[in-house]
């Protein structure tokens, strides 16, 4: 297993839309295992591949260090089949550290996929889970956090995140 670097905001391939898994293969298996490892490392609730650098539909989520026992999610080609609801939370991403934004998401969803074993799976969930699906869904669409909120707010936030890179720069 090996730490993967995360890619962060703006890199290019954080807004590049991911490619369905065609065969979960021993390559496959191997990212999903360091997938797991960064995203521990990192204390996150869910990492996508695209935030690695790879543009497969291949996310891992783990939500216990927020909320109660959870058991380890990986999910492959994750489709949203059904959302109800809208709930407004603050969300953070490891791809744009630093920063916590206040979201508008569904309320509810109803996702389905494949697990690690190829085997299809369904998850029916709200609150915290259900707000992590939808992050990671969307970074497999090439969306960040950035890109739902509103336009004003947006370019506000990328001239602040361009001058606190500037001075992380700067000050080395
Ligand atoms: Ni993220």
């Amino acid at each position: 297993m090996a730490l993967l670097e995360i890619k962060k905001y703006p890199e290019k391939i954080l807004k590049e839309k991911a490619a369905y898994v065609e065969s979960i293969d021993s390559d496959i298996q191997r990212l999903i295992d360091d997938m797991v490892e960064t995203m521990y490392a990192a204390r996150g609730v869910g990492l996508a591949a695209n935030q690695v650098g790879v543009l497969k539909r291949l996310c891992v989520i783990d939500t216990s260090i927020r909320e109660e026992e959870r058991p380890l999610i990986v999910l492959i080609n994750p489709v949203i089949i059904e959302k109800e609801g809208i709930e407004e939370a603050k969300e953070g991403c490891l791809s744009v550290p630093g920063y916590i934004l206040t979201l508008k998401r569904s309320a509810k969803v109803y996702v389905k996929g494949l697990n690690r074993e190829g085997k299809p799976i369904e998850i029916e969930t709200r609150g915290l889970l259900s707000r992590v699906l939808q992050h990671e869904i969307d970074h497999l669409d090439g969306l960040l956090i950035i890109d739902r909120i509103n336009p004003i707010k947006r370019e506000f936030f990328k001239k602040r995140y361009k001058k606190s890179l500037k001075t992380a720069t700067s000050s080395k």
